[in-house]
């Protein structure tokens, strides 16, 4: 029996339009608690399936009307799982390349405001890495491009934007960022707060400094902590696009690539960083660069205003002293190669490198 398989592609296409898709992930317990694809259905189904286990499904009640897909790592045992459930009469498709492919699945959300700028929040739906084009006039930036620069150009063509400057809030340790790459597709201006230590050339912003793009500004504001060029970028006071600083249920964690002195430090610039972005009006809606979760595709907008934030996190209310000792008692696991990753965005090349192998794995840059 020949196995049925569905591309990340046409999978992203049919949850996009919203259809009835019943996911079955079959890995091991352990690799689903890394990461997984949204509302999809675990069954720990992996060696049975691997020893020939005719049962291995049958605890699985698959819905009638949906298309069926299974999942695992890297598309081979899901193929398994596939072809025990057509010969079970279940028309069930493999997920090509398995959630290594499923990585750079994206879908959108988006946010209007009253002055004619809109917002596209661009969602890499397995690791929850966001990503921004925000346009008005004619013109448009983009924000910590995660996504091949088509996407983002795509985008821009979509909505009669020409895109005006690219940039990333920080130097990112858990992906590859892929401003540089868009820059050059794009003609865009790459800039960056002018203290970011990396080795390429862009034009550097001071701390309070602006660009201007359509008839609204952007606005750099130096937030140290998670890293230390770390900056926030305001659009006028409608938004605050906070990279890794500031997530709408949690805080970004100052302990990478520190030692535990620098770690220290890195998480009292942080302290001071999340006071100064609290006190910003609190009607300003909060986008940061992740969520902790995998992304459904719903079109909902990963995003809360600056009062809800603050009422949701309960850390950012303690004493520095106390907030020290709650950041070091919580620092989850390193991402996967945030070493290289991270060297790799200081170099601005990823060549020689595979990112699906580069990037596979669950985020972890959060403290909650
Ligand atoms: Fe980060």
């Amino acid at each position: 029996m020949d196995a049925k398989t569905i591309t990340v592609d046409e999978l992203q296409k049919k949850l996009d339009k919203h259809e009835h898709v019943f996911i079955l992930d079959v890995r091991p317990t352990d690799q689903r608690n890394e990461w997984k694809i949204a509302d999809s259905v675990h069954v720990d189904a992996y060696k049975q399936l691997n020893d020939g286990d005719d049962t291995a499904l049958d605890v699985v009640e698959v819905p009638k009307d949906a298309t069926v897909v299974t999942v695992c790592a890297a598309g081979k045992t899901s193929v398994l799982a596939s072809k025990l459930l057509q010969r079970k009469g279940v028309p069930a498709y493999s997920l090509k390349g398995g959630m290594k492919a499923w990585n750079y699945a994206w879908n959108t959300a988006a946010i209007a405001f009253s002055n004619g700028v809109r917002v596209i929040q661009v969602r890499r739906a397995a690791k929850g890495i966001l990503s921004y084009i925000v346009g008005t006039a004619g013109e448009a930036v983009v924000i910590d491009a995660s996504l091949d620069p088509d996407v983002y150009l795509r985008l821009a063509n979509d909505n009669g934007w020409t895109i005006k400057y690219v940039m990333d809030t920080h130097i990112h340790a858990d992906y590859v960022s892929r401003t540089r790459e868009l820059a050059n597709a794009s003609g865009a201006k790459h800039v960056m707060i002018d203290n970011a230590k990396v080795s390429f050339e862009y034009e550097g912003i001071p701390n309070r400094g602006s660009i201007s793009f359509g008839n609204e500004q952007i606005e750099f504001i130096h937030t140290p902590g998670h890293t230390w060029e770390s900056t926030t970028f305001k659009l006028g006071y409608s938004a605050v696009f906070t990279g890794d600083t500031l997530f709408v249920d949690s805080v970004g964690r100052p302990d990478l690539k520190a030692d535990l002195a620098e770690g220290v430090e890195k998480a009292k610039a942080l302290y001071k960083s999340l006071r100064q972005l609290l006190s910003l009006n609190a009607d300003i809606v909060v986008l940061p660069a992740h969520t902790s979760n995998a992304i459904s595709f719903d079109n909902m907008l990963i995003g809360e205003s600056i009062i809800k934030v603050k009422s949701r996190i309960k850390m950012i209310h303690l004493t520095e002293a106390e907030f020290l000792e709650y950041i070091s008692s919580k620092a989850p696991p390193a991402p996967p190669n945030y070493l290289t990753i991270a060297t790799i965005n200081k170099n601005g090349s990823y060549d020689g490198h595979v990112l699906a192998d580069l990037e596979a794995g669950g985020n972890h840059c959060a403290i909650a």
